[in-house]
């Protein structure tokens, strides 16, 4: 089947198998940003934006994308990093950076809703996305960071 959708702006057309997992999909297209954890909806390393909201893209069959919005951690840096991968580095908020990308495309789901969440707010929106190295200290910093600055580019 052909899968017409959104990815990071661009519109896509793929030739897809209807059983291929969106996860599998992006990473065999180069958008390896993406990252494969546990495949069973329970780490949040493979975590996108779909229409607005932070998805785990393994629980994702190719057909529920279709005509749909993606964004990847590759959509956010447009011409410099967006302000939540800068303060991500700023703040020092990962070792491994295995789990950074779902970490902030969460947080950029919860901004792209609300630009001045609450504190449990923003652990709520993390609560899906398990680090095994930082913790969640820094990240929880990093995005307080990018609030605080009030200058969101969301
Ligand atoms: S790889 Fe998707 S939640 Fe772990
Ligand atoms: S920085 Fe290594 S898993 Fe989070």
């Amino acid at each position: 089947m052909q899968l017409k959708f959104i990815l990071n702006k661009e519109e896509k057309i793929w030739d897809v198998q209807p059983e291929e997992k969106f996860l599998d999909l992006l990473r065999k297209n180069g958008y390896l940003g993406v990252k494969y954890g546990c495949g069973s909806g329970n780490c949040g390393t493979c975590t996108i934006i779909l229409d607005g909201k932070a998805i785990y893209s393994c629980l994702l069959l190719a057909p529920q994308v279709q005509g749909k919005k993606v964004i990847t951690i590759e959509g956010l840096e447009q011409e410099e990093l967006d302000l939540l991968q800068e303060s991500f580095i700023e703040v020092g908020a990962m070792q491994c950076g295995y789990c950074t990308s779902g970490m902030i495309l969460s947080a950029k789901a919860l901004l792209l809703k609300k630009n001045n969440p609450a504190l449990e707010e923003i652990k709520t929106a993390l609560t899906g996305n398990l680090c095994r190295c930082t913790g969640y200290v820094k990240p929880l910093k990093a995005i307080l960071k990018v609030i605080e600055k009030g200058k969101l580019n969301v």
